[in-house]
């Protein structure tokens, strides 16, 4: 069995990820500039295929840097408790800050997130997410660039993962209920 074989349905494919990209890096080209440039934060794991497509279309200076956040256990629920096992770099005092997120779900990690850069005092912050799924948010996050909305339903691909794995896939889809039935020992 390959994994493709493990895959039920793609919910967006490769070309309409690649096409809502370089949209939203329209979007951020007509509000920042060489000026004032501002530091992009990939939040890893989920975000490095999302921030590494997206920063291609971008036209005005910025400078990459990666934290890694721990929000889940095994599995596919959120147990709440966030942690940061990787901080920034280089500090964001007095400037620009994007975050780039793979999926606003709960919204406590965003909420986290938020939070603790506020007490860093960065000029700005704004959020830009792949994906949003509102129907289970816990808690309300200022959110400003969304490439798609997408069910309640757990998703992986493109940067996300299902027990670590599956990040390659190269669109956005779920897997067969068996698969995780067979890891999770869910019904
Ligand atoms: P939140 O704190 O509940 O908003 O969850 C945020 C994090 O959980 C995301 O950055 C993802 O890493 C992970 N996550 C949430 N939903 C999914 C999903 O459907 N598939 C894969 N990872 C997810």
């Amino acid at each position: 069995m390959s994994m493709r074989d493990d895959i039920e349905k793609v919910l967006i494919s490769e070309e309409e990820l690649q096409g809502r990209i370089v949209q939203l890096a329209q979007e951020m080209n007509a509000i920042y500039s060489d000026d004032d440039p501002p530091v992009l934060v990939c939040i890893l794991k989920g975000a490095y295929m999302f921030m590494a497509d997206l920063t291609r279309h971008l036209d005005f200076r910025h400078e990459v840097d990666f934290m890694v956040i721990s929000s889940y256990g095994k599995g596919t629920t959120s147990t709440g408790v966030v942690r940061i096992l990787l901080d920034l770099t280089y500090s964001i005092d007095n400037r620009h800050v994007v975050i780039v997120e793979d999926i606003v779900d709960t919204g406590h990690t965003l909420d986290y997130i938020l939070r603790n850069f506020a007490s860093r005092n960065p000029t700005s912050i704004r959020v830009a997410t792949l994906l949003n799924k509102p129907s289970r948010r816990e808690i309300e996050v200022p959110v400003d660039f969304i490439g798609f909305e997408v069910p309640n339903e757990f998703v992986l691909g493109y940067g996300l993962d299902f027990i670590e794995q599956y990040r390659n896939i190269p669109f956005i889809g779920v897997l067969k209920p068996a698969v995780y039935q067979s890891v999770l020992g869910e019904d």
